[in-house]
Formats: C-alpha cells, structure tokens, sequence
C-alpha cells in the first residue's frame, strides 16, 4: 500500500464524504478544511508549510485521524480545532459552550456605540449575562478606551471557567483601566449593584415550539444550556430577567438583549410593560429581528 501525503488523503476523504459533509457543514470548500487542519496543527505545536506535503498514516490514534472521524459525524469545526472566531478575535470554545455566532457581533457593535456615545472618558459598568465564552465581554474590553467595571456572569460553573481561560489568554490585548469580575449567577440574582450597560445573549429557544428551526448538528453537539428554555416557563422567565434588568440599571442605562425572532415583538411589549421608557427592535444581517435595546 502506498502512503499518501496529507493533501492526496484530504482530498480522497472530501471527494468520497462531499455528500454529507456538505449537509453538515453547508457550503464547506476543500480550502476551508485545509485551513482548519493548519490551524488544528499549529494550536496543537506543528507550524510547518510543508504540512499537507507529509506523509500521513490514518492511524487511529493520530490527532488528524480524530478530526476526520469527527468530521463525519457532523462535529462543529469549531469544536473539533477548538476555537472560534469572532469579532477580532480566537476564542478557545469547548462542549461547555455554545459556538460565539457571527450575528452577536452586532451586539458588541451596539454595545461599544453606546459606549463610544455616552461613556467617553466616564466609568462604565457593564455586565454580559450568560457569558458562555466570554465572547461579548472579552471582545470590548478589547475594543474599548472608556474605563470598564465589566462583570461576566454565567450559571454554567464550567462555562464560567472558560470565559476566565479566554480572558487570561487576552489579557496583554486588554487595557489595564479595566476591571474584570467573574459571577456564578442564574440571571442577575447574584449579581450586586447597578450597571450603566446590561448585556446578554440568553438561551432564548423554545424547546419544544421552535425545536423544528434548529440544525440537527445544533442540537446534537452544543449545550441545551445555552439554547434551550422549557416552553411552559419561557415567558416567566423573561419576565422575571427583564424586571431584574429594568432593577439593576441606573436611569438612562441601557440593555441589549438578543433574541428569537419569533419571540421579540411579545418580548418588546414585556418590556414595555415592565417600565423600560424605550424599547427598540434591532435586525440582524439577514433583516430579521434579533436584539432588542432597552433603556431605562
Ligand atoms: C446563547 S449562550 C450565549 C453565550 C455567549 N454569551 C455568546 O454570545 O456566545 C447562553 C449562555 O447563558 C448561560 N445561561 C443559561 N441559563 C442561564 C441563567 N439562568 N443565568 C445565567 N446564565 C445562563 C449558558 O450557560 C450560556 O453560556
């Protein structure tokens, strides 16, 4: 048997899995792979251009043996290289997480607008509830010239570990004018004081009613933490959140808030009811509703 280099092998398996790849990964190229395996080598110590000229022997115990075996089953890339991008950044992701998404950037955008508006040369406090990874907060802490009291929150203690990890990893790209509180918390009930900036990307699927919209890769590999919430107790839940939001913002502070497009317009009425004095619906890159800005 003749041993074939790194790139006859990739090439074959795209080939011979094209079909199913494609169903899980929609759109994947046989460049994008090559890229993920580069950066799966280098994160793992092996930075050489000659990579895919190797020979390789799929060996079961080989690491590139495990990333195609969990390419076939539909694993996310981002899981399997271990890391996503988002905003400007890499951010270490695993099972505990949920993937950072493209259309939460726009949550960050909003967020350092209303920074870069009300809070130049001010403190600002800021909290993002239901960190995961540490994506939405890490990312304007980076961003951010304006001196931030950021607090990150999560009820998942492994997530929480995470989000630390990623901090650390940053911490030379963050300003030292900034502080940094990690908080085990479900929603704010832990959380102590008031917040200029309340933000949050909250599970906000319903588990039963919306389960049909939800990629079956979705809800094999990431944590129903993350997406899901019963729907029996869905609208309690945001309620008692929204409450806790309008309590703990100074007056004239703002939340941002992402959500289901099927559930914002019942979710800005809550809102409305609640006390916020303006509640605004806020599209994603593909015009459907996504966030809501609420001010107090
Ligand atoms: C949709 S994910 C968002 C993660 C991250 N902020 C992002 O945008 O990629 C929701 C996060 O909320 C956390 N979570 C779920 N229920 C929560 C609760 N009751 N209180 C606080 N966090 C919660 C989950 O563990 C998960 O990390």
């Amino acid at each position: 048997m003749s041993i074939l280099s790194l790139d006859q092998h990739l090439k074959g398996f795209y080939e011979a899995e094209k079909k199913s790849l494609l169903a899980f990964y929609p759109g994947l190229t046989i460049h994008r792979l090559r890229q993920d395996i580069k950066l799966h080598a280098f994160l793992n110590g092996v930075d050489s251009e000659e990579l895919f000229e190797f020979p390789y022997l799929p060996h079961r115990t080989h690491p590139l043996t495990i990333f195609f075996e969990k390419l076939k089953v539909g694993t996310p890339l981002e899981y399997i290289t271990g890391y996503a991008y988002f905003y400007r950044s890499l951010f270490k992701v695993t099972s505990d997480v949920l993937i950072p998404r493209s259309e939460t950037e726009i949550l960050v955008e909003l967020a350092s607008q209303e920074i870069k508006r009300s809070y130049k040369n001010k403190q600002c406090r800021v909290a993002d509830i239901g960190t995961g990874s540490g994506a939405i907060g890490i990312s304007l802490l980076m961003e951010e010239t304006a001196q931030l009291d950021m607090v990150m929150t999560d009820i998942s203690e492994a997530a929480l570990k995470l989000a630390q990890e990623n901090f650390f990893s940053h911490k030379f790209a963050i300003s030292s004018i900034h502080k940094t509180t990690f908080i085990k918390s479900d929603r704010l009930k832990d959380v102590p004081g008031e917040f200029n900036l309340i933000l949050t990307n909250p599970p906000y699927i319903k588990k039963s009613a919306d389960m049909a919209g939800v990629h079956s890769q979705v809800a094999a590999f990431e944590p129903h933490l993350a997406l899901f919430l019963d729907d029996d107790i869905y609208d309690q839940w945001f309620n008692e959140f929204f409450t806790s939001i309008h309590e703990k913002l100074v007056t004239g502070g703002v939340s941002l808030v992402e959500s289901h497009e099927n559930h914002l317009e019942a979710q800005a009425e809550m809102a409305r009811k609640i006390g916020f004095s303006e509640v605004v619906l806020v599209r994603d890159y593909t015009n459907r509703n996504r966030f809501l800005k609420l001010k107090k």
